[in-house]
């Protein structure tokens, strides 16, 4: 629930991608967002006010001369609306309204509460390229965002028109991270390189060796980090989620190309969270043609890969580093063990196998944090949201207590 407590006011104006931000506006309720919908006469035409007001569970605001039909606000709506909103987020903007916001002008309810809100404001421009890319769109966007509104890049694609350009509103899946994003904190409280997904080991050109991780523990563990106001990047194998453009990615195979990721990504970082699934061996030869079932060859011969773990945790100067295990047997033996050969500074434990409702593919799971002097959490069966939440926590003081260490002179 990301979007737990958070005031979101969704204007929406007549592009034809008005139809978009119904699904916005689901997906953020489903987070836990409290969501108010203004739409311009030309967002009634396209889009309707009914599903809005179905979606959003509150009455849609339009006209600035009738009150809006809610006991919560007064003739006054523009203000109200204005200190209500944590987010102001106009998607699609079209170019009328783009101009009116660019000029200052205050003849909607919309662009009243554009003028009189102190949150922060998002602009999605949305309409034919041709239009986009016109001088005085271009010059309105401008404006807008030297006012100090952020812009919501257009995607480029099939416009509505039959065109191909630059001119989507980006999808309500990219909306919505857009707003996560914009509503965490300043990223200002270190680089975290989240290492995600598992990795994929070639056999031939067709074939690989590769393993179930999903990539969503990554990706829980990347939004607690930015939502306390990290700058977040990741190392991504192949993964089931979707990955948000706050977090840029660079995108790797197998374990060899995230080694070499990792050392790259961690000379920068602050702290590097390992919560890849790294494949220990691989195929010692790649086969350049497929390996036929006529082929003399029936087994295969692996090589180890490297413990992209270990070697970062012993770099000079490296960042902090959290490892992950993944324990069947007895929990906090093993991962007190896994922890010293791996040299990491922080361990996240986790058993998938116990409790009746805990485990794979569940929201809880039994998990404890153990640093070298003993457990940090306790393990206990809770959510993988409480998790990503600790661990931040743990990193956070562990950083504040080794900064304070070598500001005396200590090591990292
Ligand atoms: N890891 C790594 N490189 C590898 C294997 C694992 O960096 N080649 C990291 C994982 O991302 C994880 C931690 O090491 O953070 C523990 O991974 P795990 O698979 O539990 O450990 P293994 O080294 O495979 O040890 P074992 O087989 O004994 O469980």
């Amino acid at each position: 629930m990301r979007f737990q407590g958070k005031r979101i006011l969704l204007g929406v104006t007549g592009g034809i991608a008005a139809y978009k931000t119904l699904s916005l506006v689901r997906l953020l309720r489903a987070e836990g967002a409290d969501v108010r919908v203004l739409l311009t006469h030309g967002a009634e035409i396209m889009a309707g006010r009914g599903a809005f007001e179905a979606l959003s569970g509150h009455p849609v605001a339009e006209n600035v001369f009738a009150p809006v039909e809610s006991p919560e606000f007064s003739s006054v709506a523009h203000i109200e609306l204005a200190r209500w909103a944590d987010l102001l987020l106009i998607a699609p903007c079209t170019a009328h309204t783009l101009a009116k916001l660019a000029a200052g002008e205050a003849d909607t309810l919309l662009t009243l509460v554009y003028l009189a809100t102190k949150a922060p404001r998002l602009v999605a421009p949305s309409m034919n390229c041709a239009m986009l890319g016109s001088p005085a769109v271009q010059r309105n966007i401008r404006r807008l965002a030297e006012d100090g509104a952020t812009i919501v890049e257009a995607s480029s694609g099939e416009l509505a028109c039959g065109e191909s350009g630059k001119g989507r509103l980006p999808e309500p899946e990219e909306l919505l991270e857009i707003c996560f994003d914009r509503l965490s904190p300043a990223p200002t409280r270190g680089e975290v390189v989240v290492v995600a997904g598992r990795t994929e080991e070639a056999v031939d050109p067709v074939r690989v060796i590769t393993n179930r991780s999903s990539g969503k523990t990554g990706l829980e563990i990347a939004r607690a980090f930015r939502a306390a106001g990290w700058s977040v990047s990741a190392v991504l194998g192949p993964c089931d989620v979707a990955w948000p453009a706050w977090a840029p990615a660079t995108r790797v195979r197998s374990a060899l190309e995230m080694e070499a990721a990792c050392k790259k990504a961690a000379k920068r970082a602050d702290c590097v969270v390992m919560a890849a699934a790294v494949a220990d061996f691989r195929p010692e030869r790649v086969a350049e043609q497929k390996i036929k079932r006529s082929s003399a060859m029936k087994s295969l011969k692996l090589v180890p890969n490297p413990d992209v773990l270990a070697e970062i945790s012993s770099m000079k100067k490296g960042p902090l580093t959290v490892g992950f295990a993944l324990e069947t047997g007895d929990l906090v033996a093993r991962a007190r063990e896994k922890l010293a050969r791996k040299g990491c500074d922080l361990l996240v434990m986790n058993n998938p196998l116990n409790g009746d409702e805990a485990g794979f593919g569940k929201d809880r799971v039994e998990w404890g944090i153990l640093s070298p002097a003993g457990a940090v959490v306790e393990p206990k069966t809770r959510s993988k949201e409480e998790l990503a939440g600790a661990l931040v926590r743990a990193v956070e003081s562990l950083r504040a207590a080794s900064t304070s260490r070598s500001s005396a002179g200590g090591a990292r």
